[in-house]
């Protein structure tokens, strides 16, 4: 079959199109969500064709469009109130109603169901379409069935070409993710399928919602799904997509802990250039509507590039940002990666830090200690150590080039700028060394914790899921530091001076362990 095209979308095309769906065709046309392969929904052979074009399993109901509010009296049997409020404040536009089905349905529509869905598009294409055809139009999503919907005439030619009668190009559509399904079939009424409106939209006009199960997690064997298309696995490229929660700087510890050919990433704007393997950007990251809008365009590109696997950055599921995920979730057959925790670790001298990580060293954590690493970036010949000498000058090294630590103290310390200076070529450096010593020694471990003192002025911090900062009251502390360090009392009150009030600390804490009696560390680390 040739598949013709329409691309001026005129008065005389639509005709056409419309012809062909009253002479029993299959048109796909464009929507506000995505674009649908059309059938006349009143013809059960038209109907059966549009499962053999997709190659859909036989038992997923359709969707029926419709172009004016009168057109839904004869397709089912109740229009209860709470569906004509629904109505009145989203239709036209993408969602979806499941109703008791009428006896003018034909049985291929929903087969085995009692129920039809019913949407109105808003798109002027596909309500001009539907008026000149002068039938509701059965139309699931215009792809092969498994693969991610087509929000482009192309997606719909790449998939379908050959297989349909004709395709109308409207342009990219405008949400980019299917539209939101509520059954109200059920009291009280539950939400199906996610979409552009969300759940909050839904419960201003209805009250309470359920959210069916299915939506954020995997159906249990055996269990029937609500809406019968929640069992597959949809939306799919063909590289195994792979969820991963967390931050930007966890997602790039995980992703280049195990880099493979053909690994690429679906990422947030702007974050491309900081990834260690190829990606695509889907919107900002605090811009679900942008998200929902690039998704599935984006996961067709993974297989035009050759990906074999992507890891997504996880979006929020909040708003719209819920039918974002859900698609992801199903893209990935559920499967999601939670990286590696990683714990700074840090507090007062003489808090007693260094108790604290062979405590967690027991506990099955690998420890990167701080102090190793700073030494292990200036060994000599390094190029840090080399930044050092050239910017505070030769005399920082001994005869044998190696460092003498009180003459780069003294200069560094001498003025704000130079310390800064200091940090700045250090710190990269102390990153990288820790991060890599964590890739290298993980197996086996239940996290990592990175014990460094300077840990809040270090982008070390990025890395870290968690801050623990570890207390003990002034007179404990200094106590420690005299029988650890064997200083005199002013020397150790002038260290305990120099450092950030415990307040600093202790503001930036996710978790504050109290290493001071009446508390016990075994108590304390139960937190984690
Ligand atoms: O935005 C959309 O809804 C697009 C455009 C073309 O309108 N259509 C679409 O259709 O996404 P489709 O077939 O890909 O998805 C329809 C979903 C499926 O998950 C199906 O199982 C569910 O709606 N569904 C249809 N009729 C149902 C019914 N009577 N009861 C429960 N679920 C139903
Ligand atoms: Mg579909």
């Amino acid at each position: 079959m040739i598949t013709k095209f329409y691309e001026k979308c005129d008065e005389n095309e639509l005709l056409e199109a419309a012809q062909i769906l009253k002479d029993g065709g299959l048109v796909a046309i464009p929507t506000e969500t995505v674009y649908g392969l059309a059938a006349n929904a009143y013809n059960g052979d038209a109907v059966t064709r549009v499962y053999e074009a997709k190659g859909r399993p036989t038992d997923n109901p359709m969707i029926v469009h419709i172009s004016s509010i009168d057109e839904i009296h004869p397709l089912v049997t109740d229009f209860p109130e709470s569906a004509r409020a629904l109505a009145d404040a989203f239709w036209p536009g993408p969602l979806t109603m499941i109703l008791p089905k009428s006896d003018l349905v034909p049985r291929e529509v929903a087969p085995r169901l009692e129920t039809v869905a019913v949407r109105m598009p808003s798109h002027p294409i596909a309500r001009k379409i539907i008026e000149l055809a002068g039938c509701p139009l059965a139309a699931p999503s215009a792809n092969s069935s498994g693969s991610p919907s087509p929000t482009t005439a192309q997606h719909v030619l790449h998939d379908l070409d050959g297989k349909i009668n004709a395709v109308v190009d409207g342009g990219e559509c405008d949400v980019g993710i299917e539209s939101t399904v509520i059954t109200l079939a059920t009291n009280p009424p539950r939400l199906l399928r996610p979409g552009g409106i969300t759940v909050e939209q839904l419960e201003g006009v209805l009250g309470h919602v359920e959210v069916d199960p299915a939506v954020i997690s995997e159906l249990e064997d055996g269990v029937a799904p609500a809406s019968p298309g929640m069992k597959y696995k949809h939306y799919s490229p063909k590289a195994q997509v792979y969820i991963v929660e967390g931050s930007l700087e966890s997602f790039k510890f995980l992703v280049d802990s195990d880099m493979q050919q053909g690994d690429m990433a679906l990422c947030f704007n702007g974050e491309e250039a900081d990834l260690p393997i190829p990606s695509l950007p889907f919107g900002d990251e605090s811009d679900p509507e942008a998200q929902a809008h690039l998704l599935f365009a984006q996961l067709r590109s993974f297989d035009e590039q050759g990906a074999k696997r992507v890891f997504v950055r996880a979006p929020s599921s909040e708003g719209v940002g819920l039918g974002v995920y859900n698609r992801l979730l199903r893209a990935a057959a559920f499967k999601i990666l939670t990286p590696p925790v990683i714990y700074g670790l840090t507090g007062q001298t003489g808090a007693g830090k260094s108790t604290v990580a062979k405590e967690l060293e027991k506990k099955g954590y690998l420890i990167v200690d701080g102090d190793v690493a700073a030494r292990e970036v200036v060994e000599k010949g390094s190029p840090v150590l080399e930044n050092l000498a050239k910017f505070f000058g030769s005399d920082i090294l001994d005869e044998n080039g190696e460092l003498i630590r009180s003459a780069l103290a003294k200069k560094a310390f001498a003025n704000e700028e130079n310390r800064q200076k200091l940090n700045a070529i250090t710190h990269p450096a102390v990153t990288k060394w820790s991060i890599d010593f964590i890739k290298k020694n993980f197996a086996d471990h239940k996290g990592a914790v990175i014990d460094a003192a300077a840990i809040f002025d270090s982008d070390i911090r990025r890395y870290c899921t968690k801050m623990i900062v570890v207390t003990a009251p002034e007179d404990i502390r200094l106590e420690r530091i005299l029988k650890r360090d064997g200083l005199t009392e002013d020397a150790a009150m002038l260290r305990i001076k120099a450092q950030k009030d415990e307040q600093y600390y202790k503001e930036r804490a996710d978790i504050i362990i109290r290493n001071y009696a009446p508390y016990t560390l075994a108590d304390e680390l139960n937190l984690l």
